[in-house]
Order: C-alpha cells, then structure tokens, then sequence
C-alpha cells in the first residue's frame, strides 16, 4: 500500500469504535496517525493502541485538520452535524450511520458487491445497515450469475446492534433474571433478555419498520437495481452480538443448491458452513469476531421452482459495521481516491 494516511475515528468509545480501533491495530492499513473523538462525556479516557495510549478528544473546530479519512460512528444526528466540518477540511467521512445512505450523491457500498461505486465520492461514503450488508454480501454472488427477482428476509438481530450500553443492558437483565429481579430497560422498550420482540425502530404507514425499510431500499441501491423486490421482518433476539437471517431467494430460473453452493464456497466474504449429518449450521457464537458471513442450509424452497432459501449469521459490530469500514478506506487508498475533487456541499 502507498503513503500513509491520517485517520480520525468518531465515536472511539462505543462498540463499533473500539472493533475499529482494534482491526485498525492488525490490518496493515497504511496509517500515519490515528486520533480518538467521542462526546465531551469521554474527554480524556485512554484507549490502547499498538502499544500506546490513545487520549479520546471531544470535536472542535480544528479536530480534522490534516485528517485525510474520518471513520464515524456516533450515531446519524452526530454525523449530520460534524461531517460538513470534516469534508470542507478536506477529508473523506465513511459514515456508519443512516443519515446519508439513501442521499443519491453518496455512494453506498459493501466492498464486495459494488466497489465501483467509490470512484464518484464526494467526501462522503456511507456504510449500509449491518443486516443489509450481512444479506448483500451471501446473495450477490447468486444475484450476478442469475437475476433475483424477490427477496423474503427474516433477521435474527443481537443487542450489540444498539450500541455498548445494549450490550450491557442485556447482560444486566440476565443477571437480575436469573437472581429472581425484574429486569431494568433503558436502551430498550422491553427486556430483552429471554425475551426477543420486532426491532424497535418507528413504523411506516404500511406497518414496515425502519429497519426493515433500510433493508429494502439500501439493498436496491448497493444492487443498483430498482426492480429487485424484498421484504423483510426484523426482530431483535437476546443475542449478545452477531446477527442472524433466514433469506427466501425467488429467481428468474430455477437455481440448482449444489450449483449455488458452488458458488458461495469462493465467493469473497463467505465461508460455507453446512454438515448437513450433524445438522450443524451457521450459529452467532460461531460468527462472533469472525471477518466472514456464515452461510449454510442452502436448499431449495419446496413452494417455489425458482425459489432457494438460506441461513446466515455474522458479526454485526464486524463485517455489518467497523470491518465494512475499514475495507471501504482500504479500497480509497488502493484506488487512490481518497481524495474527492468535487465535495458535497451539506446545508
Ligand atoms: P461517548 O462514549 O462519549 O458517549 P454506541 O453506538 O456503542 O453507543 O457508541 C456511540 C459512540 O458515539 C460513542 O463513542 C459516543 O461517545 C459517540 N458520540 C455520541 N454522541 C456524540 C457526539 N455528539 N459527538 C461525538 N461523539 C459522540
């Protein structure tokens, strides 16, 4: 890789911050420096890297001077507000948040779906939503040797998708469970823990959640494909982290499941787990810290002669979040388009 770049995480004190923070320390991403921000509520704390301490920073004015890649994930209102300071400074904002994934002049991309996507970059690149991530990278290989029409998701989704203080909340809940306590919530509207309920984000007039939503329209924009139909059915399971998805495919022609497996079995970002006489499949446990989608139980959907279903599980704080990241820097530096010329003006 070529000359070294300045990196800036915002939001190094939260879940998807510290797996940058830590796939940062063993990739061999080109870095010359790496600076920490968070809210003014972390001012201060030390975090460990490459065998240094980190002092978390709060965002001013002078934050991403000579900052040439901010890695973000502070949520979609700290994005709004903090990404125009960053790309007038000149640096290019991967956002993990939602808040411009659906604005049509910012690339949204899974490196191994649609890489090409990042030559037009105007500043700012957004990471899609863990579980369409989770789902692009097991079917496009299906989708780009013959076309999907429909996609039917039902998603498995860990805690960890709502950030560290979920994380902990689950595990709090546990233990007061299993101590004969009622539960607490706080992060969540309902306990969680042995427990699961539909994902929690607001609801359409249709009845579709948000997240089910993002999965729809962020799907059709990675695929570059408005014709694609997909619904989906989020809920949230009492999972630490990593997330699961049972996915129905309808394709234009019948799709052979050995032929399909094929497929998966080199296709980036997979790993094929099936040992169908042990009825062994993918499993969160076996995803969790795993750069890979899981993907088994390939098989054909006995409704529909064009239809195969399948199972995958992966890591959400991962490849759903920081990993995603990271690769999308790695493709700037390798394309060497980390700079824009032309960057978006934000109102
Ligand atoms: P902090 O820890 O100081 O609150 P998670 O999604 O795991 O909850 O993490 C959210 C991350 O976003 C944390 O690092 C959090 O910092 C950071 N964050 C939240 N609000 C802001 C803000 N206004 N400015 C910068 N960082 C923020």
């Amino acid at each position: 890789m070529s000359k070294p770049y300045r990196v800036a995480i915002l939001g190094a004190t939260g879940a998807v911050g510290k797996e940058l923070l830590e796939l940062l320390e063993h990739r061999n991403f080109p870095l010359a420096d790496l600076k920490l921000l968070a809210s003014t509520r972390s001012v201060g704390i030390k975090l460990p890297f490459q065998g240094e301490n980190l002092t978390v920073e709060a965002v001013s004015e002078s934050s991403f001077d000579g900052v040439d890649i901010v890695l973000a994930s502070a949520g979609g209102s700290t994005s709004k507000a903090i990404a125009p300071k960053a790309i007038r400074s000149g640096a290019v904002f991967i956002d993990n948040s939602s808040a411009f994934r659906m604005n049509p002049e910012v690339p949204l991309i899974v490196p191994e779906v649609n890489p090409g996507a990042a030559h037009d970059h105007k500043g700012i690149i957004a990471n899609p939503n863990c579980t369409t991530i989770l789902m692009a990278v097991a079917v496009y290989p299906l989708h780009k040797i013959k076309k999907i029409k429909r996609i039917v998701a039902a998603t498995y989704q860990s805690a960890s998708g709502a950030g560290a203080k979920a994380m902990a909340e689950v595990q709090a809940q546990a233990s007061a469970i299993l101590s004969g306590q009622q539960p607490k919530t706080s992060v969540f509207p309902y306990p969680l823990a042995f427990n699961l309920f539909p994902h929690n984000t607001p609801l359409n007039d249709m009845g579709y959640c948000e997240e089910e939503m993002k999965m729809v329209n962020e799907t059709r924009k990675i695929f570059a494909s408005q014709e694609i139909r997909v619904t989906a059915t989020c809920v949230r399971v009492p999972v630490l982290r990593a997330h699961s998805e049972a996915i129905n495919l309808e394709f234009e022609e019948p799709f052979d499941p050995d032929e399909a497996r094929e497929i998966l079995k080199s296709a980036p970002g997979v790993k094929l787990v099936e040992d169908w006489q042990a009825n062994y499949f993918p499993m969160p446990i076996d995803a969790t810290g795993r750069d890979e989608v899981l993907v088994g139980r390939i098989r054909q959907d006995i409704s529909l002669q064009s239809g195969l279903e399948l199972w995958l599980c992966g890591d959400q704080i991962r490849k759903g979040a920081a990993l995603n990241a990271i690769q999308i820097a790695e493709l700037l530096v390798e394309k060497n388009i980390v700079k824009s010329s032309d960057a978006l003006v934000l109102t």
